[in-house]
């Protein structure tokens, strides 16, 4: 049965399947995170190998404890035995904790800078990446993919120094007791471990599977639940019904196969084990007999061969807690090296004026043939405004986001004041300009502090009040029991749309900048706000360079200069007069509009 390739299956593989990385090269790598924690490392190492002595001696007392004290009865034995245990537990417990804290502790830190870095590439990363990578993988990779490399390091320095010193120290013991005993658990112990093996791999292989089926059911949760008024509208319930019942039996089927094998494995390997436990009580019988072995030796030998188990379990499967961290460590190396916006521009002014200038820009997105900017020249002087109208899909926000270089030309140039947007400094040229986008992005913050958002951030109440007064925010928010300290919920999902491009303008007019872009900006309101912020809009226009964007011609017709765009290619430009004059494209917009029921008509 092989699960559907649903994207959450792929999210969840993602890791496994990411190019093949060189382990040396990224165990390296990783490596480094861990070499700034040099004392603690050693604490630990120190914790474990202490750990592993204690643990071989506490098994090689039980022979005195035997042979002595219970059997030969003897009282000096009898008195420090107990004594010797007391200390032993003491130091473990003491070991024990400094190796745990101490891998803890690397651990922990090793996790924050992994995240931090990753965080801070995707603060620097361009548009294009994220145009690129969906959300989920990312998302994961910042959870899940930090917490198994973190977990894959400590592991393996566990395996590497406890473990191997472990089965050192147990061997030791068991040579010390009984050397021909030892010599038959050297050739029976492979035979046993072979077979173990061999189910654990089978186990393997089924909780792989299970491990898919489980995203999908978390894909099919995650859509309903946030899919939940088209599930409504549509009366999509039994279709969703059935979709979670079909993942679930597979997942139910899966868990149900893995758990008898599971259960099958242990029995097994009990089974096996009993063989094994079965010849080497023959042999130790046998050494008996022949005087070779006394109680006290045999029940240390056995207790050192058990102690043994677990360390060889590990130290056998290293290579896969190795390979996981691999996998995880190289899907987040890839992000860390990830190329960030070219910023190589020096250029930085105070205020720039606001000549804005597109000269032949042609563009096209990553991976795709087709141009979506062909030729595109128009230019505005400082302070004034261009509208830019076309039909949906035409490339107007495409053309607008060159300004800010959120996607860069691929040929042409777009300048300011004639200067090319490269040439600045990025954190710069993004200072001169203020946006109000299509899809409002809101933080999870108060109103004011979504007002606020950015360096402005320590900015006086007045100054945002302000603000919210002229983007007309206080409308809503005086009747608000917070007022401007409401918070906005995910993304601002507690408000209305209208309500949250009001923000979105307040924003812009705090920012004050001398370029300003509105794409679509009132495209939410109903008309009488729409006319109320309209004239706030005009009042932040004025004495600013101004791109505005808008299906309803109604709020570009004072513009100074209009341009139509059609499949990236200006086909009009002119003012609002003199495109209906040439009764060419905008006209035939124009009218449209006004015959289809009014401005709205063509809204987003
Ligand atoms: N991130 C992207 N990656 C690839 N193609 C894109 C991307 N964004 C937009 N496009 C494509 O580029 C073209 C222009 O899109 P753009 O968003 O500029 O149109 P628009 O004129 O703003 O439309 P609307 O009026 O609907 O907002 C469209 O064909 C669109 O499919
Ligand atoms: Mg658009």
């Amino acid at each position: 049965m092989s699960a559907d390739p649903t994207p959450a299956a792929d999210a969840a593989t993602e890791v496994v399947a990411a190019d093949s990385p060189d382990t040396a090269i990224v165990y390296r790598r990783l490596w480094r995170y861990v070499t700034p924690y040099k004392l603690v490392g050693a604490i630990a190492v120190v914790g474990m190998a202490a750990t592993a002595a204690i643990e071989a001696s506490l098994v090689y007392l039980l022979e005195p404890l035997m042979d002595q004290a219970l059997v030969a009865r003897n009282l000096e034995t009898a008195r420090w035995l107990p004594l010797a245990f007391v200390t032993i537990f003491m130091a473990r417990g003491l070991t024990g904790f400094a190796t745990e804290a101490s891998l803890g502790w690397i651990g922990r830190n090793v996790i924050s800078t992994l995240r931090r870095q990753v965080f801070r590439k995707f603060l620097t990363l361009p548009t294009r990446f994220f145009d690129k990578h969906s959300t989920g993988p990312l998302l994961s990779r910042m959870t899940y993919n930090v917490e198994m490399v973190a977990e894959s390091v400590t592991s393996v320095v566990t395996i590497a120094v406890r473990d191997v010193l472990t089965v050192i120290a147990a061997f030791v013991v068991m040579l010390i007791q009984s050397p021909s005993l030892t010599l038959y658990v050297i050739v029976v112990f492979p035979v046993i471990a072979a077979i173990v093996r061999a189910l654990g791999i089978a186990f393997r292989r089924y909780s792989d599977r299970i491990q898919d089926s489980v995203g999908e059911v978390t894909q099919v949760t995650e859509e309903i639940v946030r899919g939940n008024w088209v599930v409504k509208a549509f009366g999509g319930y039994d279709y969703e019904r059935e979709r979670l019942d079909r993942v679930d039996e597979r997942n139910r089927r899966q868990n149900l196969k893995m758990i008898r094998v599971k259960a099958l494995g242990v029995a097994v390997t009990q089974v096996v084990f009993g063989f094994g436990v079965a010849l080497v009580i023959f042999f130790a019988a046998r050494e008996s007999l022949a005087g070779n072995l006394t109680p006290g030796n045999f029940i240390s030998f056995f207790s050192a061969m058990m102690l043994m188990l677990q360390p060889i379990r590990r130290i056998t499967n290293i290579n896969a807690t190795l390979q996981r961290g691999v996998a995880g460590a190289h899907s987040l190396f890839q992000i860390i090296d990830e190329p960030d916006e070219v910023d190589s521009g020096a250029h930085r002014v105070g205020r720039v004026r606001g000549d804005v200038e597109f000269q032949n820009v042609d563009f096209a997105y990553d991976g795709k043939q087709e141009s979506v900017l062909d030729d595109v020249s128009v230019s505005v002087s400082a302070g004034k405004t261009l509208a830019i109208v076309g039909h949906s899909g035409s490339g107007k926000s495409t053309l607008i986001s060159l300004l800010p270089r959120f996607y860069e030309a691929s040929d042409g140039a777009v300048l300011i004041d004639g200067i090319s947007v490269r040439d600045y400094a990025l954190d710069n040229l993004r200072e001169q300009i203020s946006l109000v986008s299509q899809d409002v992005v809101l933080f999870n913050d108060t109103i004011a502090n979504n007002i606020a958002y950015g360096h402005l951030a320590p900015c006086a109440p007045a100054e945002i009040r302000s603000a919210a007064e002229a983007a007309h925010i206080l409308d809503f928010t005086d009747e608000m029991p917070d007022g401007l300290d409401t918070v906005v919920g995910d993304r601002g999902i507690l408000l209305s749309g209208g309500q949250r491009q009001r923000i979105a303008i307040g924003r812009a007019i705090l920012k004050n900048a001398p370029i300003l872009i509105l794409d679509e900006a009132t495209s939410s309101l109903d008309t009488r706000s729409e006319r109320r912020i309209q004239a706030a809009l005009e009042r932040l226009m004025k004495d600013r360079t101004t791109l505005v964007i808008a299906h309803r011609l109604s709020t570009v017709e004072s513009a100074d200069q209009i341009i139509v765009l059609d499949a990236g290619r200006i086909v009009e430009s002119g003012t609002h007069a003199d495109l209906l004059a040439k009764d060419g494209h905008y006209a035939a917009l124009y009218r449209m509009q006004f015959s289809s029921g009014g401005p709205a008509a063509d809204g987003q």
